[in-house]
């Protein structure tokens, strides 16, 4: 242990100098995704949870930016898209951010002569009360601690904290000595501007007395540098001296809390003083009223609010002398900006900003570096914000900061967001909804996930291509049989769950217009039932032969009243798919050969550009697509199931689609599954009429959202009942497809926790996702000859 401490316990400290301290660390929001009424309720929180705090004690707040690489370690690279995007990322530079926040009790009176070691003559007598107090002390911070961690606003816990630890408190000193770093110990020369640190300089610009402040502060500022005429974000004055100063930086939030009455007694005698000197000096007279305003201020509401002085510094390293001053300017402007006269401390005075920042030293700082005020304005400082944060597991995307990649849980396992996964994409054609589809799946696929995707416009194929042993790609034709033969049991019994199956399958062919009853239902579910118990064929066309060869008897047999079921209507429908009728090919040959296929494929697509105008054939694809989900994605409950349809709105037109569709967002919560839809915009979902209630009852099933763009985000809010920031977020979606890294933005939803993230992807995941285009076509024809589409992505960039 080094000689600093006198006793150290958990994240508890006693230093030499006789000063207690209590560390710990805490996790912020996330930049950007705070709205006004977060940032309000932050600032109240903070306020309800340091206003308790004795007389004397400090609360030093320190949030530390450091010029950083992004280390890839941590992401996979088990494939050919992986590897590439992990050497896409690797070292990217960003600002890494970390918050602690320090609890300081110094002796203050209790030890009445202030000298360095005071511990040689003090008697014991003193130290019990200084215990005593040390006690009480711990018992308010832990409190403020509890209150601030369990403190919410709309998107969950504001704070994550933790308490440091004993050996985190002792090597503090080194880290904060050391430029933050705990590699290795380095000398320090106080300069006259600066101080050398090892190789590098330090220089600090903090705070004055309150006359260098303006009159009052706005309760909460516009983000200028991300807000416009569309859309409004906010920000603490703290957070213009976080990620908006992109150098190596530290920034202290310092608030010492004294007696409310004592600290006004002192504010009247320093008034006193100025007006008797205002006659010699008129900014006296000025700074003299100014003070006279805060005092009469501070009297009226001496008990609802708490006093406090504030000191803030940032101090901030540069290479060389011409560092520090650009970066010295960019720091007073920052202060400027908000009418704040700073003081940029040189010689010795530089060396006590620095030193007195460290926690066991924050009890030094003097007078005039600190301002009075309530603690409501001092909490104003307070930087609530740091970098995306990464979710355990999740796929891949990017921050808005610096495209760093951020891992995002969509499914959220334990349900902490959402309780149905259900998502939706949003976006008018060409922002990428499809690419960033291609991303999802992709990486689903990676986490063993089972996928049926069904798509009009082909872009899935190269997802299909990518992975040819795992996917089906089963692309519908205009006079080709179907492949698929639901009436094939695959050696199964015949179950409940099966016939159910059949018999929606045949309403689908022969109720166009209409739907079933109940008795007819019930009746088509007992002719299947007796159909395969008298050894019938698996075969659609030999069970209409049969219900033909048996149509006088078998109602009467089966105890079905005729009114209950039309047997001619059946018949004369189902002949069209009989030979000679007009979609006999569909079942003119009877294999099973696609659903054989299809069996053990995690990912399944379904191209179906070619019967979007039919939509006879469009149900009967749908139907078959729903067996095919019956008996591979949902047969296995281990493995996680998705349901994807792109440019859904296309066969909404069809009443029976979205019936369809409805069921799935119904019937996937009961499976360990998630239903995705792709829509241009959210008018697609009808809102009144017939359809209107289908839309409503999948809305409700919908907790995920992506968007990508849209013209109207009010109407996208409304339906999805989103909070005003949210809106804000939307609007200020900007992607780039020109820039060197390309990237889209979406907005990502989860229940109620909302951020825009980017997508940016390196050259080679760009063209295993790119589905369009003439560069495309000469991709496609390098993989026919390749067969490999890994191969022939290479083989395409090599060529340039
Ligand atoms: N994240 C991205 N990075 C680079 N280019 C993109 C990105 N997202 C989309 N694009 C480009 O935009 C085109 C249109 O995207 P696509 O997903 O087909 O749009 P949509 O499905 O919304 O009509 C893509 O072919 C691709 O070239
Ligand atoms: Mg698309």
């Amino acid at each position: 242990m080094n000689n600093l401490f006198l006793h150290i316990e958990n994240n508890k400290v006693v230093g030499t100098n006789g000063v207690f301290a209590m560390g710990y660390v805490v996790q912020l929001a996330e930049r950007y995704s705070l709205g006004q009424e977060d940032y309000q309720a932050i600032n109240d929180l903070w306020n309800r949870a340091l206003k308790d705090m004795p007389g004397g004690a400090v609360f030093l707040k320190q949030d530390i930016f450091q010029e950083a690489e992004f280390d890839t370690r941590h992401l996979p690279d088990g494939n050919y898209l992986q590897r590439e995007t992990k050497q896409h990322f690797k070292d990217r530079p960003f600002l890494a951010h970390k918050c602690h926040i320090f609890f300081v009790l110094p002796p203050g009176d209790t030890f009445t002569t202030k000298i360095t070691n005071p511990f040689k003559r003090l008697n014991r007598k003193k130290f019990e009360r200084f215990d005593d107090r040390i006690n009480v002390f711990i018992n308010t911070v832990e409190q403020a601690v509890n209150f601030l961690n369990g403190g919410r606003i709309n998107s969950g816990r504001a704070f994550q904290i933790r308490s440091f630890e004993a050996g985190e408190m002792v090597d503090y000193y080194d880290y904060y000595f050391n430029n933050f770093q705990n590699d290795f110990v380095t000398d320090r020369i106080l300069k006259s501007g600066y101080i050398q640190i090892g190789d590098r300089l330090l220089g600090a610009i903090c705070t004055r007395d309150e006359e260098h402040m303006p009159e009052s502060f706005p309760e909460l500022q516009s983000d200028r540098n991300f807000s416009t005429a569309k859309y409004k974000f906010y920000q603490n004055i703290g957070d213009l001296l976080g990620f908006e100063l992109p150098f190596d930086h530290v920034y202290n939030q310092i608030i010492y809390f004294e007696d409310n009455q004592k600290q006004l007694a002192e504010l009247r005698r320093r008034h006193d003083l100025l007006k008797k000197s205002s006659t010699f000096d008129p900014q006296n007279k000025v700074n003299a009223g100014k003070l006279g305003v805060l005092i009469d201020e501070i009297a009226a509401d001496i008990d609802s609010e708490r006093l406090v002085r504030t000191h803030i510094n940032v101090l901030f390293y540069g290479d060389n002398e011409a560092e520090i001053k650009s970066r010295r300017n960019q720091i007073t402007e920052k202060f400027k900006s908000v009418d704040i006269k700073t003081r940029q401390p040189i010689g010795n005075f530089l060396n006590s900003v620095y030193c007195n920042s460290f926690y066991l030293f924050s009890g030094n700082f003097s007078d005039q570096q600190m301002f009075y005020g309530h603690l409501s304005l001092a909490t104003l400082f307070i930087n609530n914000c740091t970098n995306y944060k990464n979710d355990a597991q999740g796929v891949l995307l990017n921050s808005r900061i610096a495209n760093i990649p951020v891992t995002v849980d969509t499914w959220d396992e334990e349900k902490k967001y959402v309780r149905a996964r259900n998502f939706m994409i949003f976006a008018p054609t060409g922002y990428g909804k499809s690419f960033f589809a291609n991303h999802l799946f992709r990486q689903y696929y990676e986490e063993n996930a089972r996928m049926v995707l069904v798509d009009l416009g082909g872009s899935y194929r190269k997802l299909a291509a990518l992975y040819p042993e795992d996917t089906a790609f089963i692309h519908y034709r205009e006079g080709t049989a179907i492949g698929l033969n639901p009436f094939d049991l695959q050696g199964d019994k015949l179950s409940a769950s099966k016939i159910e199956d059949l018999t929606e399958f045949l309403i689908t062919h022969y109720k166009r217009d209409t739907r079933a009853s109940e008795n007819e239902k019930t009746a088509l579910r007992k002719i299947i039932e007796a159909y395969y118990e008298q050894g019938g064929a698996q075969s659609l066309l030999k069970f209409i032969e049969a219900v033909r060869e048996h149509k006088d008897t078998l109602l009467a047999e089966l105890n079905i009243r005729k009114e209950f079921f039309n047997i001619e209507e059946f018949l004369f429908a189902m002949s069209e798919f009989e030979p000679g009728g007009i979609y006999d090919f569909l079942y003119a040959d009877e294999s099973n050969e696609n659903l054989v296929r299809l069996k053990d494929k995690k990912i399944i697509v379904f191209e179906l550009d070619e019967v979007k105008d039919n939509p006879l054939l469009l149900s009967i694809m749908l139907q078959l697509i729903s067996s095919v989900i019956n008996e591979t994605v949902w047969k296995d409950k281990s493995t996680r199931g998705y349901i994807f349809f792109d440019e859904v709105a296309k066969q909404f037109k069809f009443k029976g689609v979205l019936e369809k569709i409805e069921y799935f967002f119904q019937a996937v919560r009961k499976q360990n599954g998630a239903i995705g839809i792709v829509l241009q915009a959210v008018s697609q979902l009808p809102e009144s009429g017939e359809f209107g209630q289908i839309a409503k009852t999948i809305i409700e099933n919908t907790q995920v959202l992506y968007v990508l763009h849209a013209k109207d985000y009010t109407a996208l809010k409304e339906r999805f009942g989103m909070s005003e920031h949210a809106f804000h977020q939307m609007s200020s979606l900007t992607s780039d497809f020109e820039g060197k890294n390309k990237y889209s933005e979406i907005f990502v939803m989860r229940g109620n926790q909302h951020q825009v993230y980017r997508l940016e992807v390196p050259e080679k995941v760009f063209w295993a996702y790119q589905t369009e285009g003439a560069q495309n076509e000469q991709l496609m024809n390098i993989y026919e000859e390749t067969r490999d589409m890994e191969e022939a992505i290479d083989k395409y960039i090599k060529k340039g």
